[in-house]
């Protein structure tokens, strides 16, 4: 598949769950002083989330177009450095408005990646929240008997706050998440050293590809949670290395997201591109 099929893919498989397919909001933000650049799919429903206005749709999906170069999702420092992080990228994404919660998000996804993508079932691990102490939140138990429905309970990974526990900013809306990693390995080299130790250790060929947010707080400018108005699903899925993923590429710079523009600079500027 092409990326442009890539993506309709995506808009299409959640159309034909329900959600109103809605374009990619501008990137850079005009209405949140807590915010520079879009960082996020989840940016632009932050006052439906919140309760500030009211759910139009209760079930959206789309491609949003992603600047992290500030703040607390910042990427710039990866930029050059490997072959799956980018200051701007496409983040693909589903949500629910006090509709669906963990059972369809997670059920889609999976899904989604196996059955309309024939990603290989053998190569995914999932994490969920291990639980903090510190803000009182509890394992989340209940996304990994979900994903025990789908994959083994060995590749079903606990992950701390830094990485399991989503927030938009230092306020805003928030909660525990699960993500979904891809081992893109040879099989030799999955032979030899388990996948599992590789989830969340700066391997590039072992990724998150999809993170599923389970949003029920919103963080206040003096660090406390309170529960949203209405449970929400927030995903976000990295398109890039999803195209890296089914085009069976091992950099996301291979993909014909960036081939064709790198195709161009080299004819323009007569220069070969090498790695
Ligand atoms: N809002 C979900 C994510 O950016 O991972």
């Amino acid at each position: 598949m092409t990326a442009k099929e890539i993506r309709q893919s995506f808009k299409d498989y959640f159309e034909s769950k329900n959600h109103k397919i809605v374009p990619s909001a501008p990137m850079v933000i005009k209405d949140d002083p807590t915010l520079m650049f879009t960082n996020a799919g989840m940016n632009q429903f932050k006052d439906i989330i919140l309760g500030n206005v009211p759910i139009q749709y209760p079930r959206v999906a789309d491609s949003q177009k992603c600047l992290r170069v500030s703040g607390k999702h910042n990427d710039l420092e990866e930029v050059g450095h490997d072959t799956y992080h980018h200051t701007m990228f496409e983040m693909l994404g589903n949500w629910s408005f006090g509709d669906y919660f963990k059972a369809e998000a997670i059920a889609w996804a999976w899904e989604y990646l196996t059955e309309v993508l024939k990603l290989d079932k053998g190569r995914f691990y999932v994490t969920v929240f291990e639980g903090s102490e510190k803000e009182g939140l509890m394992r989340d138990d209940e996304a990994a008997a979900i994903w025990e429905k789908f994959v083994p309970k060995d590749r079903i990974l606990n992950g701390n706050k830094k990485d399991n526990f989503w927030e938009m900013g230092d306020t805003g809306p928030c909660g525990p998440c699960s993500e979904i990693h891809i081992d893109l390995r040879s099989d030799e080299e999955r032979a030899a050293i388990d996948g599992k130790t590789l989830v969340n250790k700066d391997n590039p060929l072992v990724i998150e590809i999809w993170n599923n947010v389970f949003m029920q707080y919103n963080r206040k400018a003096d660090g406390t949670l309170e529960p949203l108005p209405n449970k929400v699903i927030d995903t976000g899925m990295g398109f890039e290395r999803l195209c890296m993923a089914v085009q069976g590429k091992k950099s996301n710079y291979d993909t014909d997201v960036f081939t064709p523009i790198i195709k161009e600079i080299e004819k323009i500027t007569g220069y070969e591109y090498t790695v």
